[in-house]
């Protein structure tokens, strides 16, 4: 089993952003890769910024955030993947773009024992494998938001994936990048998403109804429940964009009411209000 060392990362929004710095502290080389090189080079800002705020904050060395930086190139040439050892898909959160980008990954990246990964929160695995001559290496590796900070990977072997790509992914996430990881069956929403996101859908639809203010029901489940931030910041820091893909990939998948995202998430999508990301969701964060 060879070991990582160059990691492709296809997609510098913020979840492209989080995986390229874990990847870039734990020492390893980096390929950011987006549309146009203007998006690739916004994610190496944010990646920029993201390590000096760790070192402000005492989490790395000048030398360590220097080193980590040196590792990262940017690119809006998927073919200037054509050498890693992994390939991490996090481009937006739609089957179509996913698919087009794996029958491409399949193409440029030459070495047969790369493992193409999926940062994908609902889509399952064995749809993105089935358009590469290369199943066996397809695999899912979740991350979750923000990357630096939350300790989890789920791995998620598709019915196809060898077992040499799955525990070749598990000693990535656990050695290399020192997380926790946990694995899945292949199934839309995975094991967090699943419990998560009808959870989420759940306050948008207590918002819906008057059940309480935005900011009652989060301080609800902060103070009475101990969560680290209530479910609407959670959504809003996710992007509601997001959470509204991964409850129509569950609802599709499973077909029940509670993964359907309501209409006012619906809405808040359509009139841009994304969250966080955007400036404005169910709180404003134009002052942030
Ligand atoms: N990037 C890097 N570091 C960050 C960060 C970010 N975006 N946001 C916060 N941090 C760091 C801070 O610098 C601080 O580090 P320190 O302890 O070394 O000083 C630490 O995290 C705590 O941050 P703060 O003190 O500013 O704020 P909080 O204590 O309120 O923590 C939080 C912020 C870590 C975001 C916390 O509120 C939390 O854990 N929220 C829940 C997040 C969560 O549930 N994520 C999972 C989302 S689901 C998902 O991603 C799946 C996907 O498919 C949808």
């Amino acid at each position: 089993m060879t070991t990582i060392k160059h990691v492709g990362v296809v997609g510098a929004g913020q979840m492209g952003r989080g995986i390229t710095e874990v990847c870039a502290r734990a020492g390893l080389r980096v390929t950011l890769c987006d549309v146009t090189e203007d998006r690739a080079r916004a994610g190496l800002a944010g990646v920029a910024d993201s390590l000096l705020k760790a070192e402000k904050r005492g989490a790395i060395t000048s030398e360590g955030r220097a080193h980590a930086l040196a590792g990262v190139s940017v690119t809006a040439d998927l073919s200037r993947l054509s050498g890693a050892d992994l390939v991490i898909e996090a481009a937006v959160e739609d089957e179509q773009a996913k698919t087009a980008l794996f029958r491409q990954l399949d193409k440029v990246v030459t070495d047969p024992a790369a493992v193409l990964a999926s940062n994908t929160s609902s889509i399952p695995i064995a749809r993105l494998a089935a358009v590469t001559g290369r199943p066996e290496s397809v695999v899912g590796l979740h991350f979750f938001n923000p990357v630096p900070v939350m300790p989890l990977v789920e791995v998620i072997p598709s019915l196809q994936t060898s077992k040499a790509t799955e525990l070749r992914v598990l000693a990535f996430a656990g050695e290399t990048l020192g997380k926790k990881a946990i694995v899945t069956q292949d199934r839309a929403g995975f094991v967090v998403n699943s419990l998560l996101v009808p959870y989420l859908l759940a306050a948008v639809r207590m918002v819906s109804s008057g059940t309480a203010t935005a900011e009652d029901i989060d301080t609800g489940m902060t103070a009475g429940c101990a969560h680290p931030m209530g479910p609407l910041r959670l959504a809003d820091l996710i992007g509601l964009d997001t959470v509204a893909a991964i409850g129509e990939a569950l609802y599709e998948e499973y077909r029940e009411p509670l993964y359907a995202p309501p209409p006012l998430l619906r809405r808040m999508v359509e009139s841009g209000l994304l969250g966080r990301k955007s400036g404005q969701g169910f709180f404003n964060y134009q002052a942030a």
